[in-house]
């Protein structure tokens, strides 16, 4: 049960399901490649930071990480993968300079695979690994809300979910607003009003998303966010990305003028 504040509107927007040719499963590399780059930054964080008394592991002998936004297909599956490697590391490490391996933490992992509820949860299961070594829940909700109980979670994970907002700013889509982003699909940098109301939002959902963090995470846990980002001179309608929504915003313009 989440304890998501039922009035807290956000926006969903699942990816396509299934695994057929145009599913987010067969068409994720490029989000794989952020998910990949962050690989060594991970395992060097989690031999650096994770301290295993601190977080009463060798005790408990559990160790809980969610995955926010995890979407289907693989790419959840690596990156849980990745982290359970460096902690079994680094637990061997402990284990042989405390117990000179006499012992093992005998950890088990319990992942939280969490998306908006409209997420293809059911691809998601049916496309396990054949061999994973954790025990799974999908936890359904938006991640700028409360999605678990109060110091639960030793390592949140999220890969290419946060740059999407809880919802497209008002004034923007509000013909009578100076903010107004007339025939643009997106936040292209050019006009500040419409920077101005983007930004705004981001950062009202941000907080809101570290809020929730802060409470989940027991203390010690570790936390990983992986999103895009541009230099500070740079505008989105400059790059690649941007000039496609370009196209696809043109696009859309015209069949909405043949209406
Ligand atoms: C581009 S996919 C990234 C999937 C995967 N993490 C990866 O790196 O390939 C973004 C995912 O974030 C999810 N998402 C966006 N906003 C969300 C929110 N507020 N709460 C939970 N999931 C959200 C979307 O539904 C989508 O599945």
């Amino acid at each position: 049960m989440g304890t998501e504040d039922p009035t807290a509107f956000s926006e969903s927007h699942p990816m396509n399901g299934g695994d057929g040719v145009l599913s987010y499963a067969r068409n994720s590399w490029a989000q794989r490649g952020a998910v990949d780059s962050a690989k060594q930054m991970i395992q060097q964080a989690i031999a650096d930071l994770l301290d295993i008394e601190k977080l009463k592991l060798e005790s408990s002998h559990k160790f809980q990480l969610a995955d926010l936004g995890c979407a289907t297909g693989t790419n959840t599956f690596f990156a849980v993968q990745n982290i359970i490697e460096a902690v079994d590391a680094k637990c061997k490490l402990y284990s042989s300079k405390h117990w000179n391996n006499s012992q093992s933490l005998g950890l088990e992992y319990q992942i939280f695979f969490n998306d908006h509820v409209g997420n293809d949860f059911n691809t998601l299961f049916r496309s396990f690994p054949v061999l994973w070594q954790y025990f799974a829940a999908a936890v359904p909700g938006s991640f700028y809300g409360r999605l678990f109980p109060k110091r639960s979670i030793h390592f949140m994970h999220s890969s290419n979910a946060l740059n999407w907002i809880s919802r497209v700013p008002k004034e923007v889509v509000d013909i009578n607003s100076p903010a107004w982003n007339e025939g643009s699909i997106y936040c292209s940098g050019t006009a500040n009003k419409v920077l101005d109301a983007y930004s705004t939002q981001f950062k009202n959902d941000i907080e809101t998303f570290l809020d929730a963090r802060a409470q989940e995470l027991v203390g010690g846990g570790l936390m990983m966010l992986i999103l895009a980002g541009l230099p500070d001179d740079v505008l989105l309608c400059q790059t690649l990305i941007g000039k496609s929504y370009d196209i696809l915003g043109s696009c859309l313009v015209d069949m909405a003028n043949k209406v």
